[in-house]
């Protein structure tokens, strides 16, 4: 079965998705991961991540990969360990501004969809129910308010000793939001059948528990 969890910046997809796919025994793949390794990679090589020849130079020799350890999965961007780096703040919005770019896309989509053809996944991402997993049996669409969203990656931040004001950090999602809901190529959208889960007032127990229940629904139909 494919579970696929799409939505926009911060609204937990990948603490959800974690814990959804820990409990169902199934596999985590995060493609905001590939997409911040292809964003890391421009700013380390000195390239505007809205430069479109400027990235599509670097994109034969990139090669990511993703390594499962001891349960926790490790980021690889030409052998090095990004794990902690892709996590941070300035490469958020490099990461949304390659995934403009059709020809990053097309080669992320190819390794998300060769990644799922191997398992039962929960793959979240921004276009996995609408254009890398048509088929899956089951979609979410998990949203909350732009002002709880912002305060929640302000914690995170805040948490790890990254310097942030929640004005700013507020304005950056929303640039996000508009970034990957108005590209032309695979944008932010809730599939026609997914299903909307807004969490805005909900716990992350809350959450979890309601996916996880909808799949065991699903999984139930599905095997007759
Ligand atoms: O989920 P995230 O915040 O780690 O994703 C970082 C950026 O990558 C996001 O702003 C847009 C892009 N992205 C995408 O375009 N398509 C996906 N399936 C996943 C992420």
């Amino acid at each position: 079965m494919k579970i696929a969890i799409d939505g926009p910046a911060g609204a937990g997809k990948s603490t959800i998705s974690k814990a959804v796919a820990e409990k169902l025994g199934y596999v985590y793949i995060d493609t905001g991961a590939m997409y911040r390794s292809v964003g890391l990679a421009a700013i380390t090589d000195g390239i505007d991540p809205r430069d479109e020849s400027g990235v599509v130079g670097i994109l034969d020799d990139l090669n990511i990969e993703i390594k499962t350890s001891g349960g926790a999965q490790r980021y690889y961007l030409n052998g090095a360990d990004v794990t902690e780096k892709i996590r941070e703040n300035p490469v958020s919005m490099a990461a949304s501004n390659v995934a403009v770019i059709p020809a990053v896309r097309l080669k992320l989509v190819e390794l998300q969809r060769k990644t799922a053809e191997k398992a039962d996944v929960v793959m979240d991402g921004r276009d996995i129910g609408t254009y890398v997993l048509p088929d899956a049996e089951l979609k979410i669409y998990l949203t909350a308010s732009v002002h709880e969203r912002a305060l929640r990656r302000f914690r995170e931040l805040s948490a790890k000793g990254e310097t942030a004001d929640i004005e700013s950090v507020e304005r950056e999602i929303a640039a996000r939001d508009k970034n990957d809901s108005e590209r032309d190529f695979a944008p932010l959208r809730q599939a026609d059948d997914a299903i909307l889960v807004d969490t805005t007032d909900m716990t992350v127990p809350e959450v979890i528990d309601a996916i996880i229940k909808l799949a065991e629904e699903k999984r139930a139909e599905v095997s007759g």
